[in-house]
């Protein structure tokens, strides 16, 4: 390996510019940006531009950026339908690989890709940036540490009241699988099993919802395509673990409510305490001395893990937690495996909303 990690960004859209790139650009004396493909050339050529190293390429197919051997890790930014078949193309080309979220379309794509990095030995790791939030690595530690007892109720919300993305590929079922359960679900989803470290569903129940229309809905994004949006606004799902824990789920773009915008958050319930991280808030509530008291902690003062007054947002963390990993060969915080689960659910809320049944696992 060089002195610094050479990263090739594959697709150069909303996410790799939003996301990706500037974060790893933070990073310059560990890595360095030296490959960049897309399917629309001038959208690699914008982001070499930018972000590229001195001699870095652009590719517009992304197995000739895969052939150059120097280059240690990749990013796949493209829509949903193709993370799993590069992601897998990339690891077996002997590259690590961050996959932007979710981890792939359907639940086979994602058991594909485990075991594409368990084959090639090299590292896989998802965009869940909500794990990276200083609120859920704060929230870790109290639940590793037992504060919370035993959790066995637990909510995912992921609800915006008007929110529907109407542009790129969002609204778009054959790239992305689905609506707001896919795309939005998912994070809530991976942070709330995260926090309860509960990988082993037992049995799902879904229901999902195309109600609201437009021109009438007041989407904060302007008017939708009715005719081309032909997916869920609203996903709900009753999942019951292994260990008889329960948890809930709520995903939506558009729905009728009263509640605030409540993206990436939980709510978690446990036998000694309960805690909420909901947007950028933490809470916990618990009985101490005789009564009810609720905590909220805050996490925005400078403590000691910020001692130098350094801030980062999660997107940087997540960027510097994965070089490390890479750099040290050590586990990410987001593993394949875990990752998968969050998969298989988000496919069981589907399924059992077609079929009207429960789905075991
Ligand atoms: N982590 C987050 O919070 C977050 C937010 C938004 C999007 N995303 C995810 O990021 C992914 C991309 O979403 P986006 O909003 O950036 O979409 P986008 O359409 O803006 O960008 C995707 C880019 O990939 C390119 N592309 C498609 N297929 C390709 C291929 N085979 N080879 C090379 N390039 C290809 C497209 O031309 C496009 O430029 C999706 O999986 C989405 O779920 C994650």
């Amino acid at each position: 390996m060089a002195d610094k990690l050479r990263i090739g960004i594959i697709g150069c859209g909303g996410i790799a510019n939003g996301k990706h790139m500037p974060s790893l650009s933070v990073f310059k004396e560990d890595v360095e940006m030296v490959a960049f493909c897309d399917l629309v050339e001038e959208k690699a050529l914008k982001a070499q531009g930018e972000y590229g190293a001195e001699g870095s390429k652009v590719y517009p197919d992304y197995r000739k950026l895969l052939e150059d051997k120097s280059i240690d890790v990749v990013h796949v930014c493209t829509p949903n339908r193709s993370h799993a078949n590069i992601s897998i193309d990339a690891l077996e080309a002997g590259k690590h690989v961050m996959c932007e979220k979710p981890m792939a379309k359907s639940a086979a794509d994602a058991r594909r890709m485990v075991e594409a990095a368990k084959a090639a030995g090299k590292k896989l790791t998802v965009g869940y940036q909500h794990r990276h939030k200083p609120e859920a690595s704060y929230l870790k530690a109290l639940i590793e540490r037992g504060d919370l007892g035993e959790i066995y109720y637990a909510k995912a919300f992921a609800v915006r009241r008007r929110g529907t993305p109407n542009w790129g590929v969002f609204l778009n079922e054959y790239e992305q699988g689905g609506g707001p359960l896919i795309d939005i679900g998912t994070h809530s989803l991976d942070l709330t099993l995260f926090l309860m470290n509960n990988y082993k569903p037992r049995m799902v129940v879904g229901t999902t919802y195309k109600k609201l229309t437009n021109p009438d809905c007041a989407n904060p994004w302007g008017p939708w395509d009715e005719k081309q949006h032909t997916l869920e606004d609203a996903a709900f799902g009753f999942i019951v673990m292994e260990n008889g824990a329960t948890i809930t789920m709520e995903a939506t773009w558009c729905i009728n409510s009263i509640e605030p915008v409540q993206e990436g958050s939980c709510a978690l319930h446990g036998t000694k305490a309960g805690a909420q991280c909901k947007n950028n808030e933490v809470s916990i509530n618990k009985d101490e001395f005789g009564r009810l008291v609720d905590i909220y902690p805050d996490l925005k003062t400078k403590g000691v893990a910020f001692y130098e007054g350094i801030v980062e947002t999660p997107s940087i963390t997540e960027a510097r937690r994965w070089i490390e990993a890479v750099r040290n060969d050590t586990a990410p915080l987001v593993l394949p495996e875990q990752a998968c689960v969050v998969s298989e659910l988000l496919e069981a809320v589907y399924t059992s909303a077609a079929s009207g049944k429960p789905v075991y696992f």
